[in-house]
């Protein structure tokens, strides 16, 4: 069988050869997209993380492939019909940080709310101790809104009612179990913007979740409330955090994640692209008026990168690939 890893970093290879050393490898640290095909591609599997693309225009270049598998939770880069229609089975890694993004999501957090990046940059920067503006707020006794109580969420909340919380989530489907167990409140999602100081997003992407935070409803957002995406960009408008951070609706923003990442991330590229679409030029500008914000921050989508993760993620690939080769395939997504 021929199997190809793209996206690596190159310390998975070793255990990567070790668990397929019958099969054909092929490893690589580039990404896939229509503007970047690789000349090798008779692969049967194709193992790929959040930055490739794969939809209708990626999926001809490769004919052999019968398995595709995404080293993340999320599956927004994937497009899930074209796969079906070419008898790609595509699958994924549920669950491999639920805690993980959750402890990062209340890193931004407390660097929102206590200034702790600017107290940082303050004394490494200049040299100096003063205090000027660097005071912040607690979290004891604050209201978080939780959007989005699967796995990661869940955690989310557990870490919030050890902070002393009170918790409110928005979930169409809620977990009553848990809530119970847990103790917190389900609310509509227009009462959790009223409601909460700070809302953390912890949904999947998708048709319904596009712009879910957007011109709209950003006025109902309580005053100077703290917006975290940890999930995906493009579930906030990013045009809506300009004007609410403008408006000073928003006391700040942290992102892990932006409308436009990928390109944001090589700008070059994108100019290559040709013809790109005017929102998405629109984006890349409103994402570096947030850049500059003080009040605003933003990590390389790096939430899920922690050592224990990634190993966990890879793992659960190898087993994902071993048990297609099996013919009894697991955590497919339909
Ligand atoms: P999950 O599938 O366990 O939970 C998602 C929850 O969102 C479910 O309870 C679902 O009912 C809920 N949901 C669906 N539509 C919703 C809506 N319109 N409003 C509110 N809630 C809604 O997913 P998990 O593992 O908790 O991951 C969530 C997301 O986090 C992933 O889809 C991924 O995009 C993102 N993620 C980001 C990472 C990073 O490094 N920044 C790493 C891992 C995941």
């Amino acid at each position: 069988m021929k199997i190809a890893f793209f996206e690596l970093e190159g310390w998975e290879e070793e255990f990567i050869l070790k668990n397929f050393p019958e099969d054909q490898v092929f490893l690589s640290k580039e990404k896939i997209n229509e503007f970047n095909l690789p000349p090798e591609n008779d692969f049967e599997i194709v193992s790929i993380f959040v930055d490739s693309e794969i939809n209708a225009k990626v999926l001809p270049h490769f004919p052999k492939m019968k398995f595709l598998t995404t080293r993340s939770t999320g599956y927004d880069h994937i497009d899930l019909n074209a796969c079906r229609k070419k008898g790609v089975a595509v699958a994924y890694v549920p669950g491999y940080g639920d805690n993980t993004v959750a402890e990062f999501a209340f890193g931004l957090i407390l660097s929102l709310t206590r200034k702790i990046y600017q107290a940082v940059d303050r004394v490494k920067e200049n040299g100096s101790f003063s205090l000027k503006d660097l005071r912040g707020i607690d979290l004891k006794g604050k209201t978080i809104g939780v959007i989005g109580t699967g796995r990661i969420g869940k955690e989310a909340i557990k870490i919030a009612k050890g902070f002393g919380m009170n918790v409110l989530a928005y979930d169409p489907t809620p977990d009553k179990k848990f809530k119970e167990s847990v103790g917190f409140d389900y609310v509509a999602f227009n009462d959790l913007l009223k409601s909460a100081d700070i809302i953390t997003i912890h949904c999947p992407y998708n048709e319904k979740t596009y712009h879910l935070v957007n011109k709209e409803n950003i006025e109902l957002v309580k005053p100077g409330a703290f917006l975290i995406n940890t999930a995906r960009g493009e579930i906030v408008e990013t045009e809506a955090l300009v004007y609410g951070l403008r408006m000073k609706i928003l006391g700040g923003v942290a992102m892990d994640v932006l409308e436009e990442e990928g390109e944001i991330k090589d700008e070059l590229n994108f100019l290559t692209k040709g013809h790109p679409k005017e929102a998405e030029l629109k984006n890349m500008l409103y994402n570096h008026i947030l850049m500059e914000m003080s009040n605003v921050l933003i990590t390389p989508h790096n939430a899920f990168n922690s050592q224990e993760a990634i190993q966990r993620i890879l793992s659960t690939t190898v087993e994902n690939i071993k048990l297609f080769l099996a013919g009894k395939p697991t955590n497919l997504l339909k």
